[in-house]
Formats: C-alpha cells, structure tokens, sequence
C-alpha cells in the first residue's frame, strides 16, 4: 500500500506532463448552468409577469413532486452575489444563466421594458465580469409568459416574431457585455417531451399536432433572433448565438437496428439541426415523407408536421454560430412488446412510430430512472453530427448527474460521471479531430428541478431549501471540478480519492 500511496502524490501537473492526452486545448471553456425559473424564484415581485411556469406550478400540484414551485426556489433574484461567488470559487470560466422573459418584459410583448428586470441582470452581468467569468446567456429556457400562451403559445406562428422583438431588447440591453448566446434551450423538451407527457408547462396533452407546429415556430423564432444578432449587432460586439439541443443518442446493437437507429436520430436531433446545420435546410431526411404519408391516411387535409416554404428554409439555414449540444443519457431501440402502446419515455417514435426505446443493463444507473448514463453516447453523438454536418465547433452547453434526495456532500458518482464524459470529450477532440470548445455542468447549484421539484438534486453546490438564507454548501464534486478546471486537464478520479 505504501507503493500505491507514493504513485497518488505525483502532483497532477507531473502527471499531465508524463501523459499530455488529459489535457484541454488551449482556449478550452469550462463553465456551469442554470436557468431563471429554476433559481431566481421572486416570481411576483416588482412588475414581473406570470409565466407559464408559475402559473403551471401553482396550478397542478397533483403533477409536480409535493407541489414544489419556483415561488422562492434558490431566492437568486435577491441572492446573486452567492451565485457569482460560488462560480468565482469553482474558477469558472463562463456561467451560462437564462433570462425571465416575464421579468424583463411583464406583458410579453416587447412594449415595455421593467426597470427592475433589466437592473437585475445587468448587475448580475456585470458582477459575473468583475470576476472574470464570461456570462452566457439564454434567451428563452421554458418559462413562456402565461399571456402569449393563452394565445396559443409556441404553436400559434405568430410567436417568432414575439421572441424576435423580446431577443432584440435583450441583444440592446446586454450585448455590449455578452459574447455568447443561446437563443432557446431544448425544444425536444418543451415541444416534444411536453406535448407528449403533460409533466411540463403548459401541461396540454398533445403529441400529434402541437409538437410539431412548436418544433416549426421554435425554429423560425431562432432563425428570426439568429439574424436579428447578425444584422443589427454583430458588427460592433462581436458575440456568438446559437439554440441549445437537448441530443439524446441513439445506440445501434446490431445491424437489424441500423434503419430504425439512424431514424430516431433524424427524428430526435435532426429535427432542429437539419434545417440550421444542413447544407440543403430544411426538414431532414426521410422525416417529412413518413409524417406527410401517415397524416393523409389518418384523414388530414395537410401534414401534421407543418412544411417549410422555400423562403423559410433559406431563413432557417446557416444561422448558427457554433453547436449548442446538452447531452445527459443514450437509448437502444426495441419492437413494442404486445399491448405496449408506448416505451417508457415517450418523446419520440413510441407514440407517433411504435418504437420503444430502452437502455441496456450494463449502462450506468443514476437514481433517476430516465437519466440512465453512457459517456461514449457523447462521442457517437459528436461524430454523428459531424458526419451529417460537417466540421462545426461544439459547445457543451449542459452535462450533468442527478441525484434523489442527496443531503450529504460526498458525491462520488457525480465526479466519476463528469470524468467520464470530459474523457469522452477529449477522446472526440484527440481521435475524431472534432471541434469541442467548452463544456458546461448542469448544475452550478440544486434547483427547482420542473416537475420533479426539489427532490432531484443536480448541483455542485447544494442549496439548504429550508433555510430562509438559502445557503450553498460546496459537494465534492465542486472541488474536483475546479481542479479539472484550474489543471486544465482530466484529473484522474483515483487521484481526488485519495485527498478525500
Ligand atoms: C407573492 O407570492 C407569495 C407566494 O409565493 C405570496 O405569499 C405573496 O402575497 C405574493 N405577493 C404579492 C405582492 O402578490
């Protein structure tokens, strides 16, 4: 044992020497996430607007675990100084937050600018930047003000011109600070797994028609902001936007799995990808004939997956900057079982297609059913996109481990899981010559975690939700990150045993 002990001191920066492959390039971001809803609770205060999130939680606690709501959440509205302290602590180098869409605009539409609001988030840009750290931010992370959704919300098309009128101000208000945008966070979630579970705001029931009229108007909203940043803006300040995708990967295990494997990749991923990152835009391949086809046999008069005009296609294409991917969890596929009507995440192909998804036995467990891990899901999903893509830059924008109920502080399978993907990640760079350029834990902190409400715990911090003060408590992934980040290199899990 005394031979293991002295092999363990090497101090990490020998290490790194004798194997440069655990290191980042140079440039290399390091950074974590929230988002408003989750955090800032003070949702009446000064003038701010209801959102669907509020109005969601307060009125469908039979969906939401114990009822929890974002009323106080981690109170960041009067405590941010913690935030920006904690990040300081773990030496960030970006912090990517959203924006309360009702908080800055209380009516939704861009006639009003809150006072309030917008002091809000200039001070928390700016005390971010007083401490080196690079404020990345989300225009639209789910919290939809409750006005635009009575009507009709993202499926009603006049909504990309709303979010193109609220991401304008947002650009004039903050873009002389801000370098990186994210325009809108996960549609696959807020489109696809919302209308299909009812679990999310605004809680309708709809898989067949809204998910795919919000999957077009997400879109040409991105398109609309996208290009607003790039005429109006660009010139003097210099930023990147891009829209955020929640990329669930799926595994193929044996050849007979190939058609339907690379289907839901389409069908998951190329969906918001094909009509940006494409060199022909539009819907991707394969995905528009199949809905078009089974829409007319089931008596429509037109597709269920609404067309793109050719105009709207030449809007669509190109307006990216880099790729924003959040990655959590990998799926195999398998036949419906009889009287199966569904796999047990219906976001996509169960319902609509008669595909079950699954995941394999010897893939790791977390205590949340659905975020089953597999790191290498990452890299097949990296090489993926490069393959339908080409070589774009990738930022990981969320990458993160849950937990239920976790009071204590030593989170050992949250730092193996983040070595794991940042091995990942470095593989993809050093073998697949694939552009990575930062990578963003979810979450800096525990949060209001949507319907699962406080009982799943994702952050680096935990957050005590019963005292008033909300305090933060670094866990022992906190201070195995910020040696990854102040080593610049994959610090060895083995090696924070030790010390710990
Ligand atoms: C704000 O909401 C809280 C519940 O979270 C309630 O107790 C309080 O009265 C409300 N304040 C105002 C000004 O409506």
């Amino acid at each position: 044992m005394a031979y293991l002990k002295l092999v363990l001191v090497v101090s990490i920066t020998e290490l790194v020497r004798a194997d440069p492959s655990l290191k980042f390039p140079p440039g290399f971001k390091f950074g974590t996430a929230t988002s408003a809803y989750q955090i800032e609770g003070a949702w009446n205060v000064s003038d701010k607007g209801e959102s669907v999130w509020d109005r969601f939680t307060h009125a469908r606690s039979d969906v939401i675990h114990n009822g929890h709501t974002g009323d106080v959440a981690c109170d960041s509205y009067h405590q941010w100084k913690k935030d920006v302290q904690i990040a300081a602590e773990l030496g960030l180098h970006h912090y990517r937050f959203s924006i309360s869409w009702t908080r800055l605009l209380p009516s939704g539409i861009s006639n009003y600018v809150s006072e309030d609001g917008n002091k809000y988030y200039s001070d928390l840009i700016d005390g971010l930047l007083e401490k080196g750290i690079e404020p990345m931010v989300t225009i639209f992370h789910w919290d939809l003000p409750q006005r635009l959704q009575d009507l009709g919300g993202w499926t009603n098309p006049l909504i990309s011109d709303w979010f193109a009128d609220y991401a304008r101000i947002v650009y004039s208000l903050y873009a002389d600070r801000v370098k990186f945008w994210i325009t809108i966070n996960e549609p696959l979630i807020f489109c696809d797994f919302a209308y299909n579970s009812g679990k999310m705001a605004p809680g309708t029931i709809d898989p067949y028609v809204a998910t795919y009229l919000c999957s077009k108007h997400v879109l040409l909203a991105h398109a609309k902001a996208w290009r607003i940043y790039d005429e109006e803006f660009k010139l003097r300040f210099h930023g990147k936007v891009s829209i955020a995708n929640q990329l669930i990967w799926y595994e193929e295990i044996s050849p007979a799995d190939k058609e339907t494997v690379e289907f839901l990749n389409q069908l998951s991923t190329g969906i918001y990808s094909h009509p940006i990152y494409s060199e022909k835009g539009g819907w991707p391949p394969g995905i528009e004939e199949i809905i078009a086809e089974k829409s007319k046999k089931e008596g429509y008069p037109r597709s269920r997956l609404p067309a793109f005009s050719n105009e709207e296609i030449n809007l669509i294409r190109g307006t990216y900057d880099f790729y924003a991917l959040n990655y959590y969890t990998s799926r195999v596929v398998r036949p419906l079982k009889d009287g199966e009507i569904a796999g047990p995440w219906p976001i996509f192909g169960s319902l609509e297609f008669g595909i079950a998804t699954d995941t394999l036995p010897e893939w790791g467990k977390s205590q949340i059913d659905v975020f089953v891990t597999f790191p290498a899901g990452l890299r097949h999903m990296m090489s993926w996109l490069k393959n339908n893509y080409g070589d774009i830059q990738i930022f990981i924008t969320e990458n993160g481990y849950p937990n239920r109920e976790e009071k204590e502080l030593h989170d050992i399978d949250r730092i193996q899981f983040i070595h794991d993907h940042l091995e990942q990640v470095l593989l993809s760079i050093h073998e697949d010559n694939i552009d990575v350029i930062g990578y963003t834990v979810w979450s800096l902190m525990d949060n209001l975690e949507w319907f699962e409400g406080y009982s799943v715990k994702f952050g680096l911090y935990k957050v005590d939700f019963e005292d008033p003060q909300r305090s933060r408590s670094p866990r022992k992934s906190a201070e195995y990150y910020r040696k990854v980040i102040v080593n610049h290199a994959l610090v060895p899990v083995k090696y924070l045993y030790d010390e710990l």
